[in-house]
């Protein structure tokens, strides 16, 4: 079979591939130029809608609702839009094999691509409780959630154990995001994770407790401080109970897990140079080889704004990236320069009628405003976090549009603080005022 050869290859087919179309489009990429390899089979969409509107009870989310660039607030980008814009977007397609130094890559039927330039946007995938050895977790109705496949196989288990009884191993973003969907689905609930509260990695005991709270009035249980340590199962090979290390056991018709993501770089293991457990770009995308950039959640790049190299595994750093990388491309044909990336982190979710958002960085002291109390009729709080004397990073639940900017703002200029006890007084006015 002889090899197809494109000037630019986008290996991938999530976010930051339709972004990265979309920046190619508006860059002038000439017919037959730039090609999307995925291995899936829908044209790039926004990832975020699996865990939210995708699986409501009424209305829920479908394709093309949400292909990209819709996230971003822009057209939505149709799979018939690429094939118009001269880019081939090569789908079901797995690439198995990479080799940078020929530029060539072959899939799991062997075809072949040759490129000049390659973007490698392969995200992650989830971790498995099969890979820690949690004895039964092959056992049918054990669900991860990555791509749109996931989400169909779950919302037939939705819709064939109606009123049945679920078990969430994980209580960080899917935990939490897919605990308020599936009750909105009236199914029974009980969430499990081995910390003392819900996503740890950015919430404090304050901002969990409020989410628990809120959670726990919706008649979601939740069981702290320990992991599932094993599955059983019917004659049917169907999971009907999760054996928990402490010793208890929950029933359960369904079981989704979400434990994690790992950024799939083993494509290239040995080829590029590594950091962080990404793919080690600079302030361009581009890697350790020339020709070879690297966006979304695979890439390990220099986060200006804080001196250090981090990876980021959410859904605005996979746009923007893909982007960036595309424009340092076409600057680098043209021998012109752009600015490296400047990236303010921002991280955000919704569930149920909340919705929060975060920018900056959660290192520091910490200072709580607003009402927290999740039994309020409207509660509406944030977090402020100081180091240095400065707020670095802030947090608000349940904002306006006008006030998410605010908060943003003052992740990005980190204004000082004086008085501790003034700022938690003054809350979102501190922000307003900035
Ligand atoms: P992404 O995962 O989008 O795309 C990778 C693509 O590469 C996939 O199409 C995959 O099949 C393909 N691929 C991988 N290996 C391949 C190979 N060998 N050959 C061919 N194709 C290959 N973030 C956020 O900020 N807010 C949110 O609300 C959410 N919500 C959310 C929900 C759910 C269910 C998930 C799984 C994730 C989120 N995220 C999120 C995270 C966000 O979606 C994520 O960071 C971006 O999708 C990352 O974009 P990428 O393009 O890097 O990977
Ligand atoms: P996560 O890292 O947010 O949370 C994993 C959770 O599982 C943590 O609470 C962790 O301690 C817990 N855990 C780890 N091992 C466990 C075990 N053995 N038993 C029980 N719990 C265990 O990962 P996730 O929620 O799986 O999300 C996967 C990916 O999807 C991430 O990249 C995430 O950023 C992305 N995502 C983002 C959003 C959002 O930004 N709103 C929404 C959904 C998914």
């Amino acid at each position: 079979m002889a090899a197809k050869s494109f000037k630019y290859i986008v290996l991938g087919g999530g976010v930051s591939a339709g972004y990265a179309a979309r920046e190619f489009a508006k860059q002038g990429v000439k017919p037959g130029e730039l090609a999307i390899i995925s291995k899936e089979a829908a044209a790039p969409y926004e990832r975020p809608a699996l865990s939210k509107g995708y699986l409501f009870p009424q209305g829920p989310a479908r394709l093309p609702g949400f292909h990209v660039c819709v996230g971003g607030g822009g057209e939505r980008l149709l799979p018939s839009w690429y094939p118009d814009n001269g880019i081939e977007l090569i789908l079901s397609t797995e690439i198995v094999k990479a080799d940078v130094s020929s530029k060539t890559l072959t899939s799991a039927s062997g075809e072949t691509f040759k490129y000049d330039t390659l973007i490698i946007a392969t995200g992650s995938t989830v971790i498995r409780l099969s890979d820690f050895g949690v004895q039964g977790a092959d056992a049918n109705n054990i669900f991860y959630l990555r791509e749109i496949d996931d989400a169909d196989k779950l919302v037939a288990a939705i819709q064939s154990k109606k009123d049945g009884k679920v078990v969430i191993v994980g209580g960080g973003y899917i935990g939490l995001e897919l605990g308020a969907a599936l009750s909105m689905n009236n199914l029974d609930i009980t969430m499990v994770y081995p910390e003392p509260w819900c996503m740890p990695r950015l919430f404090t005991s304050e901002i969990a407790s409020f989410y628990e709270g809120y959670y726990a009035n919706k008649g979601i249980k939740i069981i702290k401080g320990t992991v599932a340590s094993g599955f059983d199962s019917d004659t049917n090979g169907d999971v009907n109970a999760v054996r928990l290390k402490d010793g208890r056991v929950l029933d359960a018709d369904i079981v989704v897990v979400g434990v994690g993501g790992r950024p799939l770089t083993t494509l290239f293991k040995g080829e590029l140079v590594e950091e962080k457990g990404g793919i080690k770009t600079d302030g361009f995308f581009k890697t350790s080889v020339a020709d070879v950039y690297a966006v979304g959640d695979v890439a390990t790049f220099p986060l200006k704004m804080y001196g250090e190299l981090r990876r980021v595994e959410h859904v605005g750093h996979a746009r923007k990236s893909a982007e960036q990388a595309v424009k340092a491309i076409k600057a680098c044909e043209e021998g012109s320069l752009i600015e490296a990336y400047d990236y303010l982190p921002f991280f955000y979710s919704r569930a149920f009628d909340l919705s929060w958002q975060f920018y900056g960085d959660n290192v520091g002291d910490t200072v709580l405003f607003g009402d927290n109390d999740p039994s309020s009729e409207k509660p509406k709080f944030g977090t402020y976090w100081i180091k240095d004397g400065k707020v670095v990073g802030a947090f608000l639940e349940s904002g306006t549009a006008e006030e998410n900017n605010a908060i943003a703002n003052v992740a990005k200029t980190q204004p000082s603080v004086g008085d501790i006890e003034q700022l938690r007084k003054d809350g979102l006015t501190f922000a307003c005022k900035i």
